[in-house]
C-alpha cells in the first residue's frame, strides 16, 4: 500500500512573492501595513528614513536615479525625498505591479517608469543601464528574502558612484532568538492572519486544512540568525508560509562585509528593533 501523502510541495516553504503578487494581497498587507508597521506608529521609527539625507546631499551628485527595490506604493521613500533634491529618474520595482504603480505616481521625479521584478532571481539589466549615479533603496525586504545573496546581487551590479540605503528588522539586544521572541507579539494579530490567510487560500496546488503557528526558529541557511515564522501546520506537513528574519546588527554588518560593501553610516532606533544602513561598494 502507497502511503504517499496527498500533497507533496517542491519546497515547505511558500516564497515570499506569493504573499504580495496579486493586487488583493498587495491592499490585505497594506492593512497589515497601517495597523502594525513601526515606521507609522513611532516617530523614532520614522526619523531613521530621513537621517541619512544630509550626508545623501554630499555624496550623491545631481542628477541622479532612485531605484526603489521593494517599495510597494513607495511610502518610505516618499518620506526620504522629502529631504532631498528630486530624482531626474525614479524606477519604483516590485513583485506587485499595482503598488510600484502607486509608488511612481506618488514620488517626485521628472521621469518616472514602474515595473515588476523578482529579487530572488538576476535583477534586469535595463536597471544598471540607468545613468549613473544612482541611489538604490530596499526598505523591509531584507526580511523577506535570503539577505546575503539579495544584497551580493545587488552589489555586484552597483558602481562606484552608486549608493544603497537599506533597512532591517533588528532581534534587540545581544542574543537573536531573545530578542526575536521579545518582537513576536507584533506579528502574531487579526490583520496579519487575515492578509497569510487569503495567500494560503489563493496558493495553487491548493493546501490542505490547517492553522497558523507564529514562532522563532534558526534560519536554515544561517542557523544563527533568528526568524520569525508564521507555519501553516497540517496533519501531513508543516509549510512556512511567512518568515521574517531579526538579525543583530553584528550579523548585519557580516552581511555588507561579505557582500563586498561598505559601511557609510547606520542609523538605529533606541529600542534596537530596526536599523538603515547606508552603503557603497567596497573599493578593490
Ligand atoms: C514588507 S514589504 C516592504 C514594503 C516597503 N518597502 C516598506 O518598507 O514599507 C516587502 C515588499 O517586498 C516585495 N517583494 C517581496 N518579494 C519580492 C520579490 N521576490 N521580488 C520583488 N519584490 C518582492 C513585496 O511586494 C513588498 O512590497
Amino acid at each position: 500500500m502507497n502511503s504517499k501523502p496527498a500533497y507533496r510541495w517542491s519546497s515547505p516553504e511558500l516564497p515570499a512573492s506569493a504573499l504580495y503578487f496579486s493586487p488583493s494581497l498587495g491592499r490585505l498587507w497594506k492593512k497589515v501595513h497601517l495597523a502594525c508597521s513601526p515606521f507609522l506608529r513611532r516617530p523614532s521609527v520614522r526619523r531613521l528614513y530621513q537621517k541619512p539625507a544630509p550626508q545623501l546631499l554630499k555624496l550623491l551628485r545631481d542628477p541622479y536615479c532612485l531605484i526603489a527595490l521593494g517599495c510597494a506604493d513607495g511610502t518610505k521613500e516618499a518620506f526620504l525625498l522629502k529631504k532631498l533634491s528630486k530624482p531626474a529618474y525614479l524606477l519604483a520595482a516590485d513583485t506587485n505591479l499595482s503598488l510600484a504603480r502607486r509608488a511612481a505616481l506618488r514620488l517626485p521625479a521628472l521621469k518616472k517608469a514602474a515595473r515588476r521584478i523578482d529579487l530572488t532571481t538576476h535583477l534586469p539589466s535595463p536597471i544598471f543601464h540607468l545613468p549613473k549615479p544612482r541611489l538604490f533603496t530596499l526598505f523591509g525586504v531584507l526580511p523577506n528574502l535570503d539577505p546575503l545573496p539579495l544584497l551580493r546581487r545587488i552589489a555586484h551590479r552597483m558602481s562606484h558612484a552608486d549608493l544603497l540605503l537599506f533597512s532591517a528588522n533588528l532581534a534587540p539586544g545581544r542574543s537573536g532568538f531573545a530578542g526575536a521572541r521579545k518582537v513576536l507579539p507584533q506579528y502574531d494579530n487579526p490583520p496579519t492572519r487575515r492578509w497569510l490567510g487569503t495567500a494560503i487560500q489563493a496558493y495553487r496546488p491548493k493546501l490542505p486544512k490547517g492553522r497558523l503557528h507564529f514562532g522563532v526558529h534558526p534560519d536554515p541557511r544561517q542557523k544563527s540568525l533568528a526568524r520569525i515564522e508564521a507555519r501553516w501546520i497540517t496533519p501531513m506537513q508543516n509549510l512556512i508560509v511567512f518568515s521574517s528574519r531579526r538579525p543583530t546588527t553584528a550579523q548585519v554588518e557580516t552581511w555588507i562585509q561579505s557582500a563586498r560593501l561598505r559601511s557609510l553610516s547606520r542609523f538605529l532606533d533606541p529600542r534596537g528593533e530596526e536599523g538603515v544602513w547606508l552603503v557603497r561598494p567596497a573599493a578593490t
